[in-house]
């Protein structure tokens, strides 16, 4: 029988999620199927009736439907009920359960480029305090990072989302940023500036300290303006595309059985999908 799979956002034509497990299906010589659903906010009660009664095995939740199925759920993940948002869906023992891989995938792939970085990191500077931060500060929380600045364009938000992490996060304002780039062994960029079509990230850099990790989540472009600036002043360079990929796993896994490789191939055939990369 085939399993199908989903990934679920609104809009969906975008993602390119389906090409990570459309790889792995073929690798691994699975009868299955990853398909993109668009579907509404309004529509999510009646989509997730549809994965009850059997038309599906489980899938991905995107963009903006993270936070709205948490009510639908049966099971809620600790990781995702701390993110207040789950992006990966599966049945189990006839129960829906839901899980957050974000803060995973970015751990996963930060080990993978930089192998030991956690034990080398005094303190991170995250960019942004969106959903995207909340999952990279929970991971960087998780691996016993204990001082985190965090920066903001919404200055509440940081605040608030610092609130969750008492001791640890540090909101600091904008402004303060070129100090903090010096102060910092991790700067994370969590806000959509500098993607394909969106204003570029400008903060100066020339306080930098070579050696210092600079990740952006941003994948499109691959090597954004703020990557290219930390590689030309001798940091290094983390893009957002080992995020995907590696957060793809664990659904994979529950889906189909079999725990999926990030390979040089899957990452080759992502980049060939990423305009100027
Ligand atoms: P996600 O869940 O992907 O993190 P989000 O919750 O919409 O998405 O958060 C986007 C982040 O990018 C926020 O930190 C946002 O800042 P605000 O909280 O002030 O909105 C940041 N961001 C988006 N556009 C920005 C811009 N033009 N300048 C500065 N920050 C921006």
């Amino acid at each position: 029988m085939t399993r199908r799979c989903f990934i679920i956002g609104h809009p969906v034509a975008h993602s390119r999620s389906p090409l990570i497990h459309g790889h792995w299906l073929v690798e691994h010589g699975l009868a299955g199927s990853y398909e993109r659903v668009d579907v509404a906010p309004a529509e999510m009660a009646g989509f997730i009736a549809r994965l009850r009664a059997g038309e599906f095995v489980g899938g991905n939740v995107t963009v903006p439907n993270k936070e709205v199925v948490l009510p639908l759920l049966d099971e809620i993940s600790q990781t995702a009920r701390a993110m207040g948002a789950a992006n990966t869906l599966w049945l189990e023992d006839g129960r829906l359960h839901g899980d957050n891989t974000d803060a995973y995938g970015f751990l996963a792939h930060l080990d993978a480029c930089v192998p030991g970085w956690a034990q080398q990191s005094v303190a991170a500077l995250v960019l942004g305090a969106g959903g995207a931060a909340r999952a990279v500060i929970h991971g960087l929380v998780a691996r016993g990072l204990r001082r985190i600045l965090l920066v903001n364009r919404s200055p509440e938000r940081a605040l608030e989302l610092a609130e969750a992490f008492p001791k640890v996060v540090e909101a600091r304002a904008w402004q303060e940023v070129a100090a903090l780039v010096g102060e910092s062994s991790l700067i994370v960029n969590t806000t959509s500036l500098g993607m394909h079509g969106q204003p570029q990230l400008e903060i100066d850099l020339s306080a930098l300290r070579p050696g210092t990790i600079v990740d952006d989540i941003v994948y499109v472009p691959l090597e954004t303006s703020l990557l290219a600036e930390a590689r030309r002043r001798g940091g290094i360079p983390v893009d957002g595309l080992g995020m995907l990929l590696h957060q793809a796993v664990p659904g994979f896994e529950r889906w189909f059985g079999v725990r999926p490789q990030v390979t040089a191939a899957l990452r080759a055939k992502l980049e060939a999908d990423i305009p100027g990369a």
